[in-house]
């Protein structure tokens, strides 16, 4: 990746073009998307937790992420309690020896990497390789590991700082808007409507989300 990107700019093309070819080498090499349930004022949390119970979301939210990667802040990890199963987890911390409780750590086929696995998952015993847990210390390892691991699409799914690093990283965003008037403490961050359409229902089934992809100005 860092070669071809070396070669692009060695090219002497405008900026525009070198836009385009890096946008088409992410979109052809792995899609990163955000995912995420707020209220009109973008309250997305409130002590650790999500304010609200809506299980179509939580369903929606499943449907979209198993058998892809789901990459999220240390407190979203510790919120959930475990790696979601059927899915590529990768937890980011700046903590250098952050150990996620209740998993066994498996040794690695990347000495850089830890990575640990949720043994006692039902999904992860019937398909091992779907279900683990990766620890990184920046959204920019995060990324890179997925890609790495020839994942084909990678949600970033909170929360709020991890939101605000990523905006400006992803393509596509699906958003449930969630109904009545939730207070909270954490939030998603402000984005430039310009810089987003949206391109209506993420699922047909599930009309609350809208997906928005990014417009190449
Ligand atoms: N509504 C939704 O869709 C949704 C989705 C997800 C989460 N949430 C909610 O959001 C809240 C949690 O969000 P949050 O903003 O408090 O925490 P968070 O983003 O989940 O996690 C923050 C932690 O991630 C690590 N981190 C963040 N930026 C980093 C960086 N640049 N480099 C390395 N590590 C970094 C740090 O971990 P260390 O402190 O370990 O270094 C930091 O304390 C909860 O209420 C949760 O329920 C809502």
């Amino acid at each position: 990746m860092k070669n071809a990107e070396w070669r692009i700019e060695q090219l002497g093309l405008d900026n525009s073009l070198q836009f385009a070819i890096r946008y088409l080498q992410f979109a052809i090499l792995m899609t990163i998307s955000i995912i995420v349930a707020m209220t009109a004022d973008r309250v997305i949390g409130k002590d650790g937790k999500l304010p609200w119970h809506v299980p179509e979301d939580l369903k929606f939210f499943k449907r979209m992420t198993q058998g892809h990667a789901i990459i999220m802040g240390r407190k979203t990890y510790e919120s959930m309690g475990r790696a979601l199963p059927r899915r590529r987890n990768v937890l980011i911390t700046r903590q250098a020896d952050y150990r996620p409780a209740a998993l066994s750590v498996k040794p690695s086929d990347d000495p850089a990497l830890d990575v640990l696995f949720a043994p006692d998952d039902e999904s992860a015993r019937r398909a091992p390789d779907q279900t683990c847990l990766d620890v990184v210390h920046s959204l920019d390892a995060a990324i890179e590991l997925c890609r790495r691991r020839g994942e084909e699409k990678a949600f970033v799914i909170g929360g709020g700082k991890i939101f605000q690093d990523a905006i400006g990283r992803v393509e596509e965003m699906l958003i449930t808007r969630i109904e009545g008037d939730y207070k909270g403490d954490t939030f998603f961050p402000q984005w430039n409507s310009a810089e987003w359409i949206d391109v209506g229902p993420a699922d047909p089934t599930f009309q609350a989300a809208t997906r928005y992809t990014r417009t190449i100005a």
